[in-house]
C-alpha cells in the first residue's frame, strides 16, 4: 500500500533550466503529476513512472474547475500514492497553492510544498530588469491585476503612488484601467516594460512609458500571460549577453533602453 500524499512544487517561470533540484526529485517519486498551462511539458519528463493529467485551461480544451482539481488530488492520492502538483513559477505567488493543500489537509492526507522560482521576479530578470536597485526603487510590489470578482485590484492605485516598482501579474486585459491609475497618480512619463512568455523561447517585450504602452502593446500584438513592470528600473535595465544573443538569433529589433 502507498502512502497518499500531495506535493504542491512550483515548475518554475517556464526556461526548463529555472526547477530547483527538490522539484525534479518529487517529480521523480511522483505516481500522478496534475499539471497547468504555464508550465513546460518538458519537465515532465522528470516523472517517466507517472500519471500526467493536464488540468490548466487552454483554448479548445476543457476546463477544469478547481472544485474538480481538489477532489482529482484527493481521488489520486487515495488511490495511488504520491501526488506531485507542478505549477507555474511559484505555487503561493497567485498560483492557489495553499487552497489545495488546506483541502487536501481535511483528509488527513500527509503534504508538503517546493517553492518555485516565481515569473515575478525572473522574468524581469531575464530581460536585465532588477526590481530594486539602489537610487531607483527602494522595494516593490507583485500585484494581480484581476481580482477574483474580475475588478482592477485597488492597490494598484496605491502602488501607483509609491515610488516602488510595480509588478503586475494577470494584468493584460486590464492594461488601459492601469495606465489611467498610474496617470492619475503623475505618473504619465514612468518607463513600462512588457514581458510575455518570459524565459521561454518565444518570449515577446515591449518598452515605452504609461502615454505610450498601449500603443506599444498594439503594434507589438502582446498579450497574455505577461508581465508588467512599472518603475525606473526599467530604464535602468542593462541589456545581457544572453539576451542580446537571443535578440539577434530572433532578428528582433532591440528596443533602445532610455525613452525620455
Ligand atoms: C495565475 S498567475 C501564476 C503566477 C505563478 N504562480 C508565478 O509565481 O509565476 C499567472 C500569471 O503569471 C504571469 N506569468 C507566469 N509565467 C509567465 C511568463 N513566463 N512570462 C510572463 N508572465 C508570466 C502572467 O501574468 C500570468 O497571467
Amino acid at each position: 500500500m502507498k502512502t497518499a500524499k500531495l506535493t504542491v512544487v512550483g515548475a518554475g517561470p517556464g526556461d526548463p533550466d529555472l526547477i530547483t533540484i527538490k522539484a525534479i526529485k518529487a517529480l521523480a517519486s511522483a505516481d500522478v503529476v496534475l499539471y497547468d498551462a504555464l508550465v513546460n511539458p518538458v519537465l515532465l519528463d522528470y516523472a517517466p513512472n507517472a500519471e500526467k493529467i493536464f488540468v490548466g485551461k487552454r483554448k479548445g480544451c476543457y476546463s477544469y474547475q478547481q472544485e474538480q482539481i481538489n477532489d482529482l488530488i484527493v481521488g489520486r492520492a487515495l488511490s495511488h500514492g504520491h501526488v506531485v502538483r507542478l505549477k507555474g513559477g511559484d505555487p503561493f505567488i497567485f498560483g492557489r497553492g495553499s487552497e489545495e493543500l488546506d483541502y487536501v489537509r481535511a483528509y488527513h492526507i500527509e503534504t508538503a510544498m517546493v517553492p518555485g522560482i516565481s515569473s515575478a521576479l525572473a522574468v524581469p530578470a531575464y530581460q536585465g530588469i532588477p526590481l530594486t536597485k539602489r537610487g531607483s526603487a527602494e522595494s516593490f510590489w507583485v500585484i494581480t491585476g484581476t481580482t477574483k470578482a474580475h475588478r482592477l485590484s485597488t492597490d494598484i492605485a496605491l502602488a501607483a503612488q509609491s515610488n516602488a516598482t510595480v509588478a503586475i501579474l494577470m494584468g493584460m486585459s486590464k492594461l488601459s484601467e492601469i495606465v489611467s491609475a498610474f496617470a492619475k497618480a503623475g505618473k504619465e512619463k514612468s518607463p513600462v516594460a512588457i514581458i510575455q512568455n518570459g524565459t521561454r523561447n518565444d518570449e515577446k517585450t515591449g518598452f515605452g512609458t504609461i502615454e505610450t504602452i498601449e500603443k506599444v502593446v498594439q503594434e507589438k500584438q502582446l498579450s497574455s500571460p505577461a508581465i508588467i513592470v512599472i518603475g525606473n528600473v526599467v530604464e535602468d535595465r542593462s541589456i545581457l549577453s544572453e539576451t542580446v544573443a537571443s535578440i539577434e538569433e530572433k532578428g528582433y529589433h532591440q528596443t533602445p533602453l532610455r525613452y525620455a
